[in-house]
């Protein structure tokens, strides 16, 4: 399986890095980097740094990517404990945003992490104009009113309710799929990669961020809390719709290794440049956390 420590400990550095701004008011700079510094595994990054790895490109031309989807991640993350969306008391192991700090805090915090997200893309030297503006449409596509935030909705919408699977998989791809689909084409697009090597990833992405959420799904259901960092059973308490509760446990394991296997078969015209990424796959389904 892929090591990722070496990334992690990278994107970990540069996220520290970008959120160090002397003119954020001090309450607002501490509780964005609570949110942010505090833990994760940093799966979106990672995937950046591996695609434009794969694709060609040096670490450097990826490092604002990488910090800009960790940061919408993170800030996906604060907005849906908050009472009003999950309503969650834990996360990354540690108390969530809005009980360590206040409602209001959280919110904020999530509005000037998207924002800081967006910036950074904007002011990123290591890539062209062309580049910049690429990944830009790229992730504010899939972070927005109908990638990530419309997955939200229906995610909400779908609680207490049975929903048909063509919605339930529908919001999969749109709440978890959309970032972590654009985290792996940006990553190439880093790299200037061309048409084949963007449609592989893309293919790739949109597979892995399936399995990554019927993962989430199956682990809220048998995970435990305390390797989780965040309570298990929850979306069972808010009788959330999810692949565990529309296709049963069994059904939802099988889908996740099919899921696993159209990743790894969609990376074959990168060759072995895509070792790496193929060993996501396997965390990905394997993961316990
Ligand atoms: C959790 O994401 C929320 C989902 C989109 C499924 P992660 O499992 O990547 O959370 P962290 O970043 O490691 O805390
Ligand atoms: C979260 O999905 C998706 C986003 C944050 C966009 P979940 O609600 O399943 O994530 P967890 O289980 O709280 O981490
Ligand atoms: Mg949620
Ligand atoms: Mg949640
Ligand atoms: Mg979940």
């Amino acid at each position: 399986m892929t090591d990722l420590a070496a990334y992690q400990a990278r994107i970990n550095d540069r996220l520290a890095e970008a959120l160090r701004i002397e003119a954020v008011p001090d309450k607002l700079r501490e509780a964005m980097a609570y949110a942010v510094l505090g833990g994760g595994k940093r799966v979106r990054p990672c995937l950046v740094y591996l695609a434009a790895e794969a694709a060609g490109a040096p670490l450097e031309c990826a490092d604002a990517t990488a910090c800009a989807v960790e940061m919408i991640h993170a800030y996906s993350l604060v907005h849906d404990d908050l009472p009003s969306m999950d309503d969650d008391q834990l996360r990354r192991g540690q108390p969530t945003c809005h009980i360590q700090f206040d409602e209001a805090t959280a919110i904020l915090v999530g509005d000037a992490l998207q924002a800081r997200a967006f910036e950074l893309l904007a002011t990123d030297s290591q890539l062209t104009g062309d580049q910049r503006l690429a990944i830009i449409q790229r992730i504010a596509r899939a972070a927005g009113p109908t990638g990530m935030v419309a997955g939200q909705v229906i995610d909400l919408a779908s609680e207490q309710i049975e929903i048909p699977a063509n919605t339930l998989i529908d919001m999969h791809h749109r709440k978890t799929g959309a970032l972590i689909t654009a985290s792996v084409v940006c990553g190439g697009l880093c790299a200037n990669a061309d048409e084949t090597v963007l449609n592989a990833l893309s293919e790739y992405g949109y597979a892995l961020g399936l399995a990554f959420q019927v993962q989430d799904d199956i682990l809220d259901e048998s995970g435990d809390t305390e390797r989780l960092g965040k309570q298990a059973g929850a979306d069972r308490h808010r009788r959330k719709s999810t692949f565990v509760s529309v296709y049963g446990l069994e059904a939802a394991t099988e889908e996740l290794e099919r899921l696993r296997e159209r990743a790894v078969t969609a990376l074959a015209p990168l060759g072995d440049a895509a070792s790496y990424l193929a060993g996501i796959a396997d965390f990905v389904a394997s993961r316990d956390h």
